[in-house]
């Protein structure tokens, strides 16, 4: 048995130490500030005053500024002497007409920092704001990674829910209503100045979006780690995340009033951003993306229901990482075959998905056959692809989708 134990531990430092034997060149790239606890929202006008700025544009939804959530957020700026625009325009799955429309409200007002406050969508759309008041063309050309060349407006991020990460990652997510694409801008730029977790603001989220943006969370923390881009700064706060998330999700799904749960998921979220906004996602982003799109379903859903099916595909490359995700997940792993381990971590993620009352299969939310060779199609260029640690063509993600079925 010790002999055992000794082989895994060889693993995975071996694994874990691969950047530094092959002398790998890579940077990491975090906000300058990031405030994290219960009311940390109190302290961003003292943080926007050092960044020497004067009329903040609040970028959010109708949403937030009806339950008044963006009411400290807005005091905490004013008390600052800085002056305050609200653009609460932002719906879920925020698209290009969205950001154009955020644009021509800021235009003229002499905005010269722009804070994102809610969840994926309004981050979203204030990082678009943010570089295209200030950069040439329109948000088309800016599809891809590392297109943006002049500086950007100074930008914050305030996540009212705990799972896109976005408030520290350098993705922004814009769907073309043309195409019917989410369209991926990837760009250092895009990575805020301050971001903001103040789990307060997760309150009143109800159970079902708890879960999915829960789901979301593990699925950013899982697709980092197993990235082939991992190195050991984005995976420790990979691991430590699939542990938060396996812990305090169904406790903060099970009751929201549950604060401690609902923290431990901010700054797990907060920990997954961080790791694959560095080294990237995977399949799992690649195919849900599409899955969302084709079906109109919430980000996280989509992510919980190809999660399984993807950890399948990619467990023929990673057995021993995904020893590592079912070990963080409380599974028992000692004297198990990596093969073994693996599938207990695909087990454990799909017995999370169901405890939290997600769907699991594409059949659940209505999908069809028929769709899975156009959403292949996309999901193919999708550049979340890239980091995934093993390579998917075409008809490796139409097989995913049927297995998801
Ligand atoms: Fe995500």
């Amino acid at each position: 048995m010790t002999e055992q134990i000794d082989e895994i531990a060889n693993l995975i430092t071996n694994r874990v130490l691969d950047e530094v034997k092959v002398g790998r060149f890579y940077k990491f790239i975090m906000p300058n500030v990031v405030l994290v606890g219960e009311g940390a929202t109190i302290k961003l006008g003292s943080e926007v005053q050092k960044l020497k700025t004067k009329h903040a544009l609040i970028v959010t939804d109708r949403g937030i500024t009806k339950l008044g959530l963006h009411g400290t957020t807005v005091n905490s700026l004013k008390q600052a002497g800085i002056e305050v625009e609200i653009f609460d325009a932002v719906k879920p799955d925020p698209d290009t007409e969205v950001v154009a429309e955020g644009i021509s409200f800021a235009k003229g007002k002499g905005i010269d920092i722009v804070v994102g406050l809610g969840g994926g969508s309004p981050l979203d759309v204030a990082k678009a704001i943010a570089f295209l008041l200030t950069n040439p063309g329109s948000i088309h050309d800016y599809e891809g990674i590392d297109l943006i060349h002049n500086h950007r407006l100074p930008l914050v991020a305030i996540a009212t829910t705990s799972g896109t990460g976005s408030e520290v990652t350098s993705n922004a997510v814009i769907t073309d209503p043309k195409r019917n694409k989410k369209m991926i801008i990837s760009s250092s730029a895009l990575v805020p100045d301050i971001a903001v977790v103040d789990p307060r603001l997760t309150r009143g989220i109800p159970p079902k979006v708890t879960a999915a943006t829960g789901i979301d969370v593990l699925v950013h923390a899982i697709e980092a780690f197993i990235s082939k881009n991992s190195i050991t700064i984005s995976s420790a706060l990979a691991h430590r995340s699939i542990m938060m998330v396996t812990e305090n999700l169904p406790l903060a799904v099970g009751n929201g009033e549950d604060m401690d749960a609902r923290h431990r998921m901010a700054i797990a979220s907060l920990m997954a951003g961080m790791a694959f906004s560095n080294v990237g996602l995977g399949a799992c982003h690649a195919t849900a993306h599409q899955l969302g799109t084709t079906y109109k379903i919430p980000h996280g859903v989509a992510n919980g229901i190809m999660l399984p099916a993807v950890m399948t595909f990619n467990s023929l490359v990673c057995r021993d990482r995904l020893r590592e995700v079912a070990s963080a997940m409380g599974e028992p792993v000692e004297g198990l075959t990596d093969r073994e381990a693996s599938l207990k971590a695909i087990a454990a993620v799909k017995t999370l998905i169901q405890e939290v009352g997600l769907p699991s299969s594409i059949r659940e939310v209505g999908g069809s056959e028929a769709d899975f060779p156009q959403m292949a199609q996309y999901a193919l260029q999708d550049p979340t692809l890239l980091s995934n640690p093993r390579q998917a063509g075409l008809e490796d993600l139409i097989a995913i989708y049927r297995l998801a079925f």
